[in-house]
């Protein structure tokens, strides 16, 4: 049985900053309060022509060269994302288009900020099983949209970016050792997005009634998401046959300071084994684990070998937790230009609108 390794990673955030100061000219709150109470001074904000689409593409093709695979040698493309661009189509088929990965099947994940560790687990499986060979999982965000700016309790919390994984077979051991996943949909109501879906579909009332922005009870999620992520990495590094004393970095989803530390406490470990970069980006959902984790790799702090812990809790309620042994890329004979991929991306994208063109024109449907 063929081993998933993670062999690629790349990120991308918007270049808009929007820091507490900037948001206390918005709302009532104060830089402060923020620190205090969630540990962000700052997060990313998406301009009017960036999307998950977008971000999820310049962090794709970061991973993809990393690990210097071609996106035309991709099989599986899953979007983890809590702020997909439309309901349908994916926004996976959109990056899988903007890729030029065309052999690849793409479809999106919902689960919320758990949904990048389900996605690197299902990819993994599918890997594991022979059924793919190389996969990329990308966490892409633009909950920029989703907040309403009047409303303190959220506002402060959330920002846009992306982060992908390129996972590949391989006989050599390592990589993705072993992963839980968890649900529990009881607590549905404490974190939802309730406009625009079926139950309520988008009408003057909703907008007028706010249900199109992220409605969030902030304490009950707290107590949720302490008892989850220890919980999780413990039962991951179990089934892993593995203790905290084998692990070399723990990376949390990043949603507050607080959370993590409580983790910290629940698994008595140093919070200096966990990657935290929450101060600068703010809650990314489902894209903040695997923007922390090539931030620490491009510090030189995760390193090929070590054994690593990936959690994370979100609406739905979801919750689960990854164990892996960091590999890095695989050996190659030649090394591709990274460049090359957005040439090949675009010319892709260009082309494939060209010959659904022609078609149209062969078969009159253009008129
Ligand atoms: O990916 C999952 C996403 N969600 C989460 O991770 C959320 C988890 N929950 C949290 O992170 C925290 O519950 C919050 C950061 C949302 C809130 O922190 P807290 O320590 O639980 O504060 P609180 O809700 O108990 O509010 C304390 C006080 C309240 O005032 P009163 O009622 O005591 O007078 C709030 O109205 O702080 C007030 N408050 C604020 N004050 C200044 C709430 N938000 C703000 C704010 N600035 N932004």
């Amino acid at each position: 049985m063929p081993y998933a390794h993670i062999t690629g990673w790349g990120m991308s955030v918007p270049e808009t900053v929007l820091t507490n100061e900037d948001l206390s000219k918005m709302v009532e709150t104060d830089d402060a309060w923020i620190r205090d109470h969630t540990g962000i001074r700052e997060r990313h904000i998406a301009r009017e022509n960036q999307f998950p689409s977008t971000l999820g593409v310049e962090a794709a093709i970061k991973a993809l060269a990393v690990a210097n695979v071609r996106p035309t040698d991709v099989d599986l493309i899953i979007c983890a994302t809590s702020t997909p661009e439309y309901i349908f189509p994916a926004t996976a088929c959109l990056i899988q288009d903007q890729l030029g990965a065309s052999k690849a099947g793409a479809f999106d994940l919902l689960a919320a900020c758990s949904g990048f560790i389900f996605g690197v687990n299902m990819a993994a499986q599918a890997i594991r099983s022979g059924s793919i060979k190389t996969a990329l999982v990308i966490g892409s965000e633009t909950l920029s949209r989703f907040v309403d700016w009047k409303d303190r309790n959220t506002c402060i919390l959330f920002g846009d970016g992306a982060g992908a994984f390129v996972l590949q077979a391989s006989d050599l051991p390592g990589g993705v050792l072993s992963a839980v996943m968890h649900s529990d949909g009881s607590g549905g109501d404490s974190l939802s997005l309730p406009g625009g879906g079926s139950h309520h579909p988008a009408t003057e009332a909703t907008v007028r009634e706010g249900k199109h922005y992220i409605q969030m009870d902030g304490a009950k999620v707290f107590r949720f998401a302490t008892r989850a992520m220890g919980s999780a990495a413990k039962e991951a590094l179990e089934l892993a046959g593995m203790t905290t004393d084998d692990v070399q970095w723990i990376i949390p989803h990043q949603a507050n300071y607080r959370i993590i530390e409580t983790a910290a406490r629940y698994l008595k470990m140093p919070l200096d084994k966990f990657i935290i970069n929450v101060d600068r980006y703010g809650n990314t959902s489902t894209a903040s684990i695997p923007i922390a984790t090539v931030e620490a790799v491009e510090k030189g702090l995760l390193k090929p070998g070590d054994k690593i812990v990936l959690v994370g809790f979100g609406a739905g309620l979801t919750w689960g937790a990854l164990a892996a042994e960091w590999t890095g890329p695989l050996p190659v004979e030649h090394k591709v230009h990274p460049e090359r991929y957005r040439i090949w991306a675009r010319l892709h994208s260009v082309f494939n609108r060209l010959v659904r063109f022609i078609e149209g024109l062969i078969w009159g449907r253009n008129s």
